[in-house]
């Protein structure tokens, strides 16, 4: 079959080889911002004489059913043309005749292809944005509910301090503002246009790239044709930021599946999003959870996949770049199904409040508190360490908490103590008193809820 580049070959590459060689199966996601963005490049044409406007509108409507007919998706791609951008240019010449074959004119594949992965991440890093803000939505939502909810808090995954299963929540909510900033902030290196780079230096038509850029709805142009049409860092950047906001999804999946396991029952998540064994009748899995703690591996791998791909690429174009595509539909679907998945998951999700306050009463996380209690008395803190230590090894030795230890096993320890040191150890009250800036203090939480929601709606 015939090449639409085929003029200087005396051969067509066998069936195998074109396969080899095509995109066609994959970057057919980007019809639409194909011919979004051929429509503003014949319509610059038209405008700036290049071709008549005659044949600019011809070329225009013959664009105009082909989007009409993708969204329908009526149309067939042929490998024999490639990538999306051949596959389209024949059909327009099919649609309208060989006029269809002055819309290539002072461009190139090479700043079209680009022009579509930038309108195409643009539309996607907003409904991302818009995901995460949905998924700190749920997650305020759940918090309000729980501020005076308390559980042990964890490092190195023992037992700690107490702390308000709000506060916990909380915390993820400011890892996704933070992912959610990053978003924002990438979109202004996203939104600007290559189109008119052409294949590397340029054109001699008098073509007017601002004026595309615009009907773009781009904020503005490549300052430079070679950058243009070989820049990836903005698939780059949202990898990265990909990788850091499932990094944050993956923490938050491990906490789940941990929370829900036999050993903490701290939480049950809704049938919906758990799964069954075939055959252990008694399971109930956390596969999202999983799953979504998986797919932040595929996540990191498109970003090193694209790193490397990009690390020894001379300028300008080189075919090395078709890679980049599927990395970025699959990261763009990872990502948007797991914000999807997680905003359920949360919704959803049961808090086995009792359980959680059982656990802080049946451990040693009060400990701090008496430290701090003779350290307000005046003892230094180290001292204070060394004695409630002591006292902790006391009470495993006989197999009881601090709240059974007898009082006059507190006076012979230290002087300081005095009967109120029982109300002290009360974890709810450990809590309620952690009033410093960002602390669990029950009011401190709910100050924090309420300063959490005035990020929304600033972006
Ligand atoms: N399918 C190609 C890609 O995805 C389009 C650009 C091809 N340009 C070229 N000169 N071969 O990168």
């Amino acid at each position: 079959m015939k090449k639409l580049w085929g003029g200087r070959f005396q051969k067509t590459p066998e069936q195998w080889v074109d396969e080899f060689g095509a995109s066609i199966h994959f970057d057919q996601e980007l019809v639409e911002e194909d011919i979004t963005g051929s429509l503003a490049h014949v319509n610059m044409l038209g405008k700036c004489g290049i071709i008549t406007e005659e044949e600019a509108e011809q070329i225009s409507n013959g664009l105009t059913t082909l989007l009409e007919k993708a969204k329908k998706n009526e149309l067939t791609f042929s490998v024999n043309y490639e990538d999306i951008h051949l596959n389209i240019e024949k059909m327009l010449i099919d649609e309208i005749g060989p006029v269809g074959g002055k819309l290539h004119t002072g461009r190139s594949r090479n700043d079209q292809v680009a022009t579509d992965m930038h309108l195409y991440l643009r539309k996607h890093v907003a409904m991302v944005i818009e995901l995460i803000e949905g998924l700190q939505k749920s997650l305020v939502e759940k918090a309000e509910n729980h501020v005076e909810t308390i559980l042990p808090g964890y490092t190195h995954l023992q037992r700690a301090q107490p702390i308000s299963f709000a506060h916990h929540l909380m915390a993820y909510f400011w890892m996704l503002d933070r992912d959610k900033q990053r978003f924002t902030e990438s979109f202004k290196r996203i939104n600007i246009s290559p189109l008119g780079s052409a294949a590397l230096a340029g054109t001699t038509f008098p073509i007017d790239r601002a004026y595309t850029a615009k009907k773009l709805d781009f904020d503005g142009i490549y300052e430079n044709s070679l950058d243009g049409v070989s820049d990836r860092d903005f698939i780059i950047e949202f990898f990265s930021n990909s990788s850091l906001l499932m990094m944050h999804l993956s923490r938050l999946c491990e906490e789940i599946i941990l929370w829900c396991s036999q050993e903490f029952q701290f939480i049950e998540l809704d049938d919906t999003y758990a799964t069954g064994s075939s055959i252990m009748p008694q399971k109930k899995n956390p596969d999202m959870a999983e799953l979504i703690r998986g797919k932040t591996g595929r996540v990191y791998g498109n970003l090193m996949s694209l790193l490397t791909i990009l690390k020894g690429l001379p300028l300008a174009y080189n075919k090395d770049l078709q890679e980049d595509k599927e990395g970025m539909f699959d990261t763009v679907k990872t990502i948007e199904g797991s914000l999807q998945i997680f905003i359920g998951m949360i919704d959803t999700l049961k808090v086995n409040k009792e359980k959680m306050e059982k656990a802080t009463k049946e451990d040693f996380s009060n400990a701090t508190e008496l430290a701090d209690y003779l350290s307000t008395k005046g003892m230094p803190f180290r001292e204070a360490h060394e004695v409630v230590g002591t006292l902790v090894y006391e009470c495993i030795q006989s197999g009881i908490y601090l709240k059974d230890l007898p009082f006059e096993n507190y006076k012979k320890s230290s002087d300081l103590f005095e009967e109120d040191l029982y109300e002290i150890i009360n974890p709810y009250e450990a809590v309620r008193k952690r009033m410093s800036a960002g602390g669990t203090g029950f009011d401190m939480v709910r100050i924090a809820i309420e300063k959490a929601k005035t990020t929304f709606n600033e972006s």
